[in-house]
């Protein structure tokens, strides 16, 4: 027989069962039910399409099947995360949800319409989110009753393996809504950067300079794709280098999002997208998804050829200053950022070292470098160039003028 003592402790543990609605199952809905699901979350997977369902269904049976394989999970663990997922293809479904997720196509009114559907259904303390990369959720918020109750929760692709996640409170949502995010995000182990409701966020605001500058020192002609890759992984220690990158991500992707944030800062130069990307994504060159990139792939999305440039072809000054250039753009964005009260130090290198595996966090970067060498590297660019994009951050010249490191 089951005592009062255990009754009550039977009835605490299911109260604090979560019980999480996604909607959208696409790639990153289904990555985020599994990180839910694997927390013991209760999640209802819904999507307007069958397709979909059946696709983020099966994807989950391959990648739980991989696991047991690798010895990361066994059977048991596999029944117990496919039983807390239900899938369903009714919004009214997700009625008795603590928390809800979006990730539906990346269009305003219809996440708008949506939002505002799914309100009707759920109950009053609902936490209504957002994964939009790129949508204000300020403006999804404001589709709402109760906007307070709407926040940004935005993952990584892929879901499931990507440390990081951006919390984003709208100027509409309530402290309590925002705090609840963060425990439940940090309950599922990952690693929460709050960010202002200011486009890009964190990580696609501040990584923008490594894409923009390595594009801009290829289209200055200073060196190929390869060498540009090669200055960065050897001498800066990341793990891709940025064409490889971008063809990783695709061009097409890359650019649009280059061009989103570009025009939401109301064109300020920094961001200003490159044409040789443009006309790389207009040709189809997107990169590993098609065979073609800046570098040829084989049927296994491998490159072609070797990537390694030998020391001796490339002169080690000029992999010096292609790195240092790129490196001194990207703490310049970090340090903007941090002027400009988008996120904390802390979360503003958490966000680059879990989000996009930097090898170090930006603003630690620059203690390493030193603040006059930062400032005297972004001056001899503007000097150089004289352009607005080469403005060093008013933040990074009090600091070095205050003698003063971030950490
Ligand atoms: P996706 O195209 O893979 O999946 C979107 C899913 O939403 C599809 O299955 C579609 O059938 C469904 N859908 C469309 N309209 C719907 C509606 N009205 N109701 C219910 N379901 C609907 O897209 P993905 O890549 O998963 O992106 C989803 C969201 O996540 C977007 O807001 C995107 O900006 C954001 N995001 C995407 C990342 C990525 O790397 N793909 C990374 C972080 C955020």
């Amino acid at each position: 027989m089951i005592g009062e003592n255990q009754k009550s402790k039977i009835k605490n543990q299911q109260s604090k069962i979560l019980h999480v609605g996604i909607i959208g199952s696409g790639t990153m809905g289904s990555g985020i039910a599994q990180v839910a699901a694997t927390s013991g979350c209760k999640v209802k997977l819904y999507d307007t399409s069958q397709a979909a369902l059946d696709k983020a269904k099966t994807a989950l049976e391959k990648i739980l099947n991989r696991l047991i394989e690798k010895e990361r999970i066994d059977n048991v663990e596999k029944d117990r995360i496919q039983s807390n997922i239900s899938y369903v293809d009714s919004l009214k479904d997700l009625a008795n949800s603590n928390l809800t997720i979006e990730a539906i196509v990346e269009n305003l009114d219809v996440k708008k319409k949506v939002f505002s559907e799914l309100e009707s259904y759920v109950v009053e303390d609902c936490i209504i989110a957002s994964n939009t990369s790129s949508l204000s959720i300020a403006s999804i918020a404001a589709s709402l009753q109760k906007p307070e109750r709407c926040v940004g929760i935005h993952f990584f692709n892929p879901a499931p393996l990507m440390k990081l996640v951006e919390v984003i409170p709208a100027i509409q949502t309530s402290e309590d809504v925002l705090q609840k995010s963060i425990e439940i995000i940090s309950d599922w182990k990952k690693v929460v950067a709050v960010a202002k409701d200011t486009p890009g966020f964190i990580v696609n605001r501040v990584a923008r300079p490594f894409y923009g500058e390595s594009l801009r020192i290829y289209e200055e002609g200073i060196a190929d794709f390869a060498t540009i890759d090669w200055s960065l992984k050897t001498l800066g220690s990341f793990r891709m280098g940025p064409f490889e990158l971008m063809d990783f991500i695709g061009n097409d992707v890359n650019y649009t999002v280059t061009e989103t944030v570009f025009t939401a800062f109301y064109f300020d130069p920094r961001y200003k997208p490159a044409f040789t990307q443009k006309r790389f994504s207009e040709a189809g060159y997107l990169g590993r998804k098609s065979g073609k990139g800046y570098y040829d792939y084989d049927e296994n999305g491998k490159i072609v050829g070797s990537l390694d440039v030998t020391s001796s072809a490339v002169e080690r000054s000029l992999a010096e200053s292609i790195c240092n250039r790129v490196l001194v753009m990207l703490i310049n964005e970090a340090a903007d950022a941090l002027f400009l009260n988008i996120a904390s130090a802390e979360d503003i290198d958490n966000a680059m070292t879990k989000g996009v595996n930097y090898p170090k966090g930006l603003l630690a970067w620059a203690d390493e470098k030193g603040m006059d060498w930062c400032v005297s590297e972004l001056d001899e660019l503007y000097n150089e160039y004289h352009e607005d994009r080469y403005r060093c951050s008013p933040l990074l010249r009090k600091m070095n003028k205050e003698n003063k490191t971030f950490f």
